[in-house]
């Protein structure tokens, strides 16, 4: 007779004591002493202490035949812990269980790594062995947290009259920027599928039907270079509202971010959330998504050095560049070496040309690195520019605008996770808003749009969109926590005319339009609702709630940074057969080195 399971191993307490329980789970630890055999029974809720006597023999030979790993079921009776073998570290320290009978499902070879916490094993071992590394708690917790994280978006989207639905795998392409996966169509010869980079037009087409309120949880692709907060397919929260402003999607959005960090992490956070415009973004942190948990925000020198003797200096100020300084507190009695290290390091990782600092201590005052360049004057207003106190250290850049920006945003990263300046603990939410509508690609010569080409320019601008394009604003914002980009959304164009203008703003003329997006803009012809909305990037947010560093932590079955899965050995070669069902030649110069 098969037995059911009565409790999982996390639940039982002295409360129990007396009962006979039946436990199923794998063998996490053994310990034969001298006789007496304890045994640490795992599954995902937790650890059970089982006890195997000596005084049951066949048992007890049964026993000795276990190994880690092994997944078994036992019947036996709870019975407290004497009180010298007390484990208050785990839920069900104080109850062991007495085995009566024993059942072994499968016997386990050795693990290529120990199924714990903390492991130092190396990550490609892990991924190609994911489905042990996913018996680890730790790996555990974030799926279970993940899985809170959906349940509290279904939960607060229905319950605000949104509507749940799905949109196609298979479609044409869109365009947020990437390059697309495609999928070859056996029955259309030489026809090819798009995988979703998200479903942006779908769901201003799901508006123009008159629903209103939509929200998807979904799987989007994009063939990108990985990064360790990228993944080639990741989920999105998808939402899109009829009838809206900024403010409509950014309030809903809000409310979606205090629910989910109440839930899932049981944190209370403020709404409405800070706000910085993309300008001020950039002017004070070099960067479109700063992390606000520490301050070093830029001081601009610029005006206090354009007439400097110094060169480097004046000349970068002539050319429309800037001298920017951070003050980093409590370093201004680094020493010589450190500051070479440091200089060189931020010329590696941040490109800029060099490294210069004014240094505020007892000893030596306040001292410049190109102080005989400048005038103690020039000196002291940058010192007082830049809020330096006795026992600070100014870093300063120089360089062309807007790059001098982003090193500085670099540099300014490096030395709070340096000197300990970030509050690990913090949750800071941020609105990036009144991004520029596009921006001139120098590669391509032409113009890009900076979110997507469907986001509306904001209407004050609407006059330079021929003229000054780059000048325009548009109607988008992005969510950031912690200075990760988390989600992003704007206002759409849902007017055929001004569609196909911003189109040929990008370079797409009229004929292209009507072949890549004719049924989005002949959508458009039959009212279309005015609307906008975001999408929330779910893997980013969990690996954020989870404390973890690599988008990896928190997705099941995740690829690598080549975009493979180490554990099915995908992508891989396909049969010749299956190539011409498909009518695909490969060309002859593929090298199949793996085969
Ligand atoms: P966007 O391209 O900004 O907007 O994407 C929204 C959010 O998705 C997350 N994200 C990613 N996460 C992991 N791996 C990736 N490769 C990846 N790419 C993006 C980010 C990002 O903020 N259609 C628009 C949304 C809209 O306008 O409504 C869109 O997809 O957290």
């Amino acid at each position: 007779m098969e037995w059911k399971r009565t409790h999982n191993c996390s639940e039982l307490t002295t409360e129990n004591t007396g009962d006979e329980v039946v436990l199923k789970g794998w063998v996490d630890t053994r310990r034969d002493l001298g006789g007496v055999i304890f045994i640490d029974l795992r599954d995902r809720y937790g650890i059970t202490q089982i006890v195997f006597y000596e005084t049951d023999e066949n048992l007890h030979q049964l026993a000795e035949q276990l190994r880690r790993e092994y997944v078994i079921a036992i019947k036996g009776i709870v019975e407290e812990r004497g009180e010298e073998n007390i484990n208050d570290e785990v839920s069900t320290g104080r109850i062991e269980i007495r085995v009566e009978d024993l059942k072994i499902y499968s016997e386990a070879e050795t693990t290529p790594f120990e199924i714990k916490e903390g492991i130092g094993t190396s990550e490609e071992l892990r991924l190609k062995y994911r489905y042990l590394d996913l018996r680890r708690p730790d790996v555990q917790e974030n799926l279970v947290l993940r899985s809170d994280f959906y349940k509290s978006t279904r939960d607060y989207y229905h319950e605000n009259d949104f509507l749940e639905v799905e949109t196609p795998v298979l479609m044409k392409s869109t365009p947020e920027g990437a390059r697309d996966y495609l999928v070859p169509s056996r029955v259309n010869p030489g026809k090819f599928f798009a995988l979703p980079q998200s479903p942006q037009t779908y769901k201003q087409l799901l508006m123009v039907s008159g629903f209103d309120r939509y929200f998807q949880i979904v799987k989007c692709f994009r063939d990108e270079d990985l990064r360790a907060d990228r993944q080639p397919e990741f989920t999105q929260i998808d939402v899109e509202m009829s009838f809206v402003d900024e403010e409509d999607v950014m309030a809903s959005t809000e409310g979606l971010m205090k629910k989910l960090m109440k839930d899932t992490v049981d944190e209370d956070i403020e709404a409405p959330f800070e706000r910085l415009t993309y300008e001020e973004a950039i002017k004070t942190y070099g960067t479109d998504k700063p992390d606000t948990r520490f301050g070093l925000e830029f001081a601009d020198f610029s005006d206090h050095v354009k007439d400097s003797e110094f060169k480097i200096f004046s000349n970068t100020v002539e050319k429309g560049g800037a001298v920017l300084g951070i003050t980093v507190p409590g370093q201004g009695d680094m020493g010589r070496g450190a500051i070479d290290r440091l200089t060189e390091r931020v010329k590696q990782e941040t490109g800029a040309a060099g490294l210069i600092y004014i240094k505020l201590n007892e000893e030596d005052g306040v001292k410049c690195s190109v102080e005989k360049f400048l005038t103690e004057e020039t000196v002291d207003a940058m010192v007082e520019t830049a809020d330096a106190e006795m026992g600070d250290l100014v870093l300063i850049l120089a360089g062309p605008s807007p790059d001098v920006y982003e090193q500085m945003g670099k540099l300014r990263l490096m030395m709070g996770k340096e000197h300990d300046l970030i509050d690990q603990d913090a949750y800071n939410f941020l609105w990036v808003t009144d991004f520029p509508l596009v921006e001139y690609s120098k590669e391509d010569h032409r113009y890009h749009a900076l979110h997507h080409p469907f986001t509306a320019p904001h209407p004050d601008d609407l006059d330079k969109l021929d003229d000054e394009p780059e000048e325009v604003r548009s109607r988008a914002y992005d969510l950031v926590l912690n200075g990760y980009e988390i989600g992003g959304g704007s206002i759409r164009i849902h007017n055929r005319e001004l569609q196909t203008r911003m189109f040929g703003l990008l370079g797409i003329d009229q004929e292209e339009a009507q072949k890549r997006f004719g049924f989005l803009l002949d959508a458009f012809k039959y009212g279309a609702p005015p609307h906008g909305g975001i999408a929330l990037g779910v893997d980013r947010i969990v690996m954020i709630l989870a404390g973890g560093i690599s988008l990896r932590d928190v997705i099941a079955f995740p690829k690598n940074q080549k975009a493979q899965s180490l554990m099915d050995n995908s992508p891989d070669y396909v049969d010749q057969e299956q190539l011409d069902e498909l009518h695909i030649e490969l060309k002859k110069d593929i090298n199949k080195l793996d085969e």
